[in-house]
C-alpha cells in the first residue's frame, strides 16, 4: 500500500536518547547516566502533583473531564475558560493547529533553526513549508514577514526558540504583528516562558482582544515537570478555540495527567524552586563553557546551546561517560549541541565530561 508522498518524505521527530538505552549500548548503569537531552526539569515533578496523581489513579474508571485545569489556567492568566484549548502536550496543539488551518495549498512560514514539530505538523497535512533563513541563529522576523503570500495561513514563532535559545523581545513582536494580515494565524510558542528572567517576560494574552489570530503555546512539560504525563495548552480567541476543539479528540488529556497539572500549576514554590535551580544552573553551564573557550548561543530557556570543532565526535565521548546531550545536526547545526540545565551535580558532570575529551 501506498502512503501519501508527502508523508513517505516525512522525517521522524529526533527525541533524546533515553537512559536506558544509552545504560545497554555502553554498558553503565542507569543510576550513573545523566541526561540533559530534553529539556525536562532536574528535580522531578512537584510532590503535590504526586500526590493528587495518587488520588487521580483511583478515579481512572472514569473518562477525563477538563474542566478543572480550563478554568484553572483561565483563572491564572486572567482569560475566559472558552479561550483554553489543552493538548496531549503543547506538541498536541501543533498538530490540531495544522489540521485546522493548514490544506495541501497552503503554506506555513517558520524559521530556519525553529522548533522541529511545526515542519512535521505541516508536512502531515501535506502543506508546504517555507523555511526563512535565521538571523544570528534566532528568528528574522522581517524576512519572515516578507515571506507571506496569499497562501500563507500560518507563522510558527519559537520565543525563546529551541534549540537555539534565542528570544526576541515581546515589545519587536507586537509591533511586527502590525505587519502580518489578520487573516494569517500567528502561534506564538512560550514553552519556556517561565525561565524567562522578569525584565523579559511580558504577558501576551493582553494581545489577544486585538489579535485574534496569534494563538499562544505552553507546557507543563518544562517547569511543571510533568513531561512524561504530555500536558500543555493553548490561549487564543474563543472563535479559534472553538475551531481546534472540534477537531481535537475528546479525551485527548488524561484524567491523571489533568489532575497533576491542576496540582503542578497551584504549587508555587516548586515552580520557584524550579527557576531558580535553572538560574543558576545555566550560568554554571554558561560560565563553564566560556572556561572552555567554547561559542555558545545566548540562553534564555532551560538550555545551552554550543558550538565545538567536532560535534558528533564530542556527543559520542560524552555518552561513554554516561553524559546524554541533544546533538543538532537534524536542525542543519552540524557543530552544535544541546545541554539541558541539570541539577548543580547533574552540569558538573557535563562539564567534567567535556573536560575529559579525548584529542
Ligand atoms: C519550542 C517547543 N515547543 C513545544 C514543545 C513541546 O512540548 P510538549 O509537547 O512536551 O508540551 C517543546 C518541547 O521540547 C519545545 O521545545
Amino acid at each position: 500500500m501506498l502512503a501519501k508522498q508527502y508523508i513517505s518524505d516525512l522525517q521522524a521527530y529526533q527525541p533524546g536518547l533515553p537512559i536506558e538505552l544509552v545504560a545497554r549500548e555502553y554498558g553503565l548503569q542507569p543510576k550513573d547516566i545523566v541526561k540533559l537531552a530534553s529539556n525536562e526539569n532536574p528535580l522531578g515533578p512537584s510532590p503535590k502533583a504526586v500526590q493528587a496523581v495518587r488520588l487521580a489513579l483511583l478515579e481512572v474508571h472514569r473518562y477525563p473531564e477538563q474542566h478543572a485545569l480550563t478554568h484553572a489556567l483561565a483563572a491564572k492568566y486572567g482569560v475566559h475558560p472558552e479561550q483554553v484549548v489543552i493538548g496531549n502536550g503543547s506538541n498536541d496543539l501543533i498538530d490540531l493547529i495544522a489540521r485546522v488551518y493548514l490544506g495541501v495549498h497552503d503554506e506555513a512560514i517558520s524559521s530556519e533553526y525553529g522548533f522541529a514539530m511545526y515542519r512535521i505538523a505541516v508536512q502531515t497535512v501535506g502543506a508546504t513549508n517555507v523555511i526563512v533563513p535565521a538571523k544570528d541563529y534566532g528568528h528574522d522576523l522581517q524576512a519572515m514577514a516578507a515571506a507571506i503570500t496569499p497562501r500563507t495561513k500560518v507563522i510558527w514563532l519559537a520565543n525563546p526558540n529551541n534549540p537555539t535559545g534565542t528570544f526576541i523581545s515581546y515589545a519587536e513582536i507586537k509591533q511586527w504583528l502590525s505587519q502580518v494580515p489578520s487573516r494569517v494565524l500567528v502561534v506564538v510558542d512560550e514553552a519556556y516562558i517561565e525561565y524567562l528572567d522578569d525584565n523579559d517576560v511580558q504577558d501576551a494574552t493582553m494581545w489577544l482582544p486585538d489579535h485574534p489570530n496569534v494563538i499562544l503555546l505552553r507546557t507543563f512539560s518544562k517547569i511543571y515537570g510533568l513531561a512524561g504525563l504530555r500536558v500543555g495548552y493553548g490561549l487564543m480567541a474563543p472563535e479559534v478555540a472553538e475551531l481546534l476543539n472540534r477537531v481535537r479528540l475528546p479525551f485527548n488529556v488524561t484524567s491523571v495527567a489533568i489532575t497533576a497539572a491542576v496540582a503542578a500549576l497551584a504549587d508555587k514554590a516548586y515552580v520557584l524552586r524550579s527557576y531558580r535551580t535553572n538560574k543558576d544552573g545555566r550560568a554554571q553551564l554558561v560560565s563553564g563553557l566560556q572556561a572552555l573557550k567554547l561559542t555558545q548561543l545566548p540562553a534564555y530557556g532551560n538550555f545551552v546551546t554550543f558550538e565545538v570543532p567536532d560535534a558528533a565526535r564530542v556527543y559520542e565521548q560524552l555518552l561513554r561517560q554516561g553524559v546524554i546531550v541533544r546533538p543538532l545536526a537534524g536542525y542543519g547545526l552540524v557543530n552544535w549541541l544541546r545541554v539541558s540545565v541539570g541539577t548543580t551535580a547533574e552540569n558538573q558532570r557535563f562539564l567534567d565530561g567535556m573536560l575529559n575529551l579525548k584529542r
